[in-house]
């Protein structure tokens, strides 16, 4: 129902309240409209990450409903655009958003590279700006900004526990596969990190293009070098192709799999058995056993159809994190002080568990180790405890 009390000042309510015990004839109220902020959804609904850009915004509308579609009371519209994960249209697909559609604020992206764009463009335009995946380092190291939020991770945060998981293990070789883009370089860079820091060797690190999904070449030579074990990021319909791949090519339980959790997240139906056994480290685990990841779990696929995965969870939390934002000002998205210092100190309830942001507006969270076990992705133990990225460069 509307709040009808919306709008209205402290000092028109008090004066409507004094009216009215005076006996007198109530003075005709003063109606505002309620409060409405437009929200820019910049993600990829086209290419290899279709999936993910599909799963965090309902996500997000979840989360929305849940509020009873509004956020700090007020009413929210939304505007699409479709980035395709493309880096060179991403400047003009940010801007299109921000000046011809006016939008309040500005929730987007998944893919590192076209992030990274977007980020510069809404820090140039002051725009207010929730990243719900893309882990680029950068965004809260160098870029970082007071009007840029994330409640994702850092390419780093997910993939530097790995290094030690893998040596503990018992695997000391390996081989490095991934996309050739900003993500694919910071994610093998954070695993690198770790595991050579504690004695681990690459043998060699393979680097298709972004999207490329045609891996058998690398699959043969990596067959032909027998490491101990390989670890790769890929995801969305590329992860779906390269794990089919791994298994077809013989190597699934041969050669152990490792990875960032992006890699299973949300292609496990598809993959089926040939899923089975790899091991990832992700700041969300589907079998996390709290009652919010419960319901949350139900309720996504209840209104989709679909099963909920990290970039589920990523937009639920933007959209919590919005809501707190916007309740500590009465849904005025212009009151930007005090909106950015409450999504500052917040403390977002998520499927993942609580978390809060770090200086440099990143999330502060567990990495948990998980494997594929019968089709379910079992969390074995805990990566990493309290996660943060270290924000080199940040000076905001
Ligand atoms: C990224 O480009 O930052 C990215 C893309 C897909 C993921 C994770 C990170 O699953």
């Amino acid at each position: 129902m509307a709040d009808l009390n919306v709008g209205l000042s402290r000092r028109q309510l008090l004066a409507v309240a004094a009216a009215g015990a005076a006996g007198s004839v109530l003075p005709r109220p003063v109606w505002a409209a309620p409060r409405r902020i437009k929200v820019g959804l910049m993600l990829p609904y086209s290419g290899t990450y279709a999936a993910l850009g599909h799963n965090i915004t309902d996500g997000f509308r979840l989360r929305l409903a849940e509020f009873g579609d509004r956020l700090g009371g007020a009413e929210v519209e939304f505007v699409r655009a479709d980035d395709e994960s493309s880096p060179p249209k991403a400047k003009d697909n940010a801007a299109k958003l921000i000046i011809k559609d006016k939008v309040d604020v500005l929730v987007g992206t998944v893919h590192s590279g076209v992030a990274e764009a977007m980020v510069q463009v809404a820090r140039e335009e002051g725009i207010l700006t929730i990243v719900p995946n893309a882990g680029s380092n950068r965004i809260t190291r160098e870029l970082c900004a007071p009007n840029v939020f994330r409640t994702s991770f850092s390419n780093w945060q997910a993939n530097h526990p790995c290094g030690d998981v893998m040596l503990k293990d018992g695997h000391r070789d390996v081989v490095l596969i991934s996309w050739n883009y900003a993500a694919g370089k910071e994610m093998l860079g954070g695993f690198k990190e770790s595991f050579t820091a504690g004695g681990g060797r690459v043998v060699k690190e393979f680097m298709p293009d972004f999207p490329k999904d045609e891996f058998q070449a690398y699959l043969t030579e990596i067959a032909a070098l027998k490491p101990d074990a390989v670890y790769a990021f890929f995801s969305g319909g590329g992860a779906l192709k390269f794990i089919k791949d791994y298994a077809a090519a013989g190597l699934q339980g041969k050669i152990p799999l490792y990875g960032p959790g992006f890699l299973t997240d949300g292609v496990l139906v598809g993959a089926g058995a040939a899923a089975e056994g790899i091991k990832t480290t992700l700041h969300y685990a589907h079998a996390l056993d709290n009652p919010l990841n419960v319901k949350f779990r139900s309720a996504f696929q209840e209104a989709t159809g679909r099963k909920a995965d990290v970039f589920a969870v990523q937009g639920y939390d933007s959209a919590s994190l919005l809501a707190q934002g916007l309740a500590a000002v009465g849904g005025d998205i212009g009151a930007k002080k005090g909106l950015i210092e409450a999504m500052r100190s917040a403390e977002i309830d998520s499927p993942r568990g609580r978390f809060r942001l770090s200086r440099s507006h990143n999330p502060i969270q567990d990495v948990y180790l998980r494997q594929v076990r019968n089709g379910e992705e079992v969390v074995i133990g805990i990566a990493g405890k309290a996660v943060e990225d270290p924000a080199t460069g940040c000076k905001a």
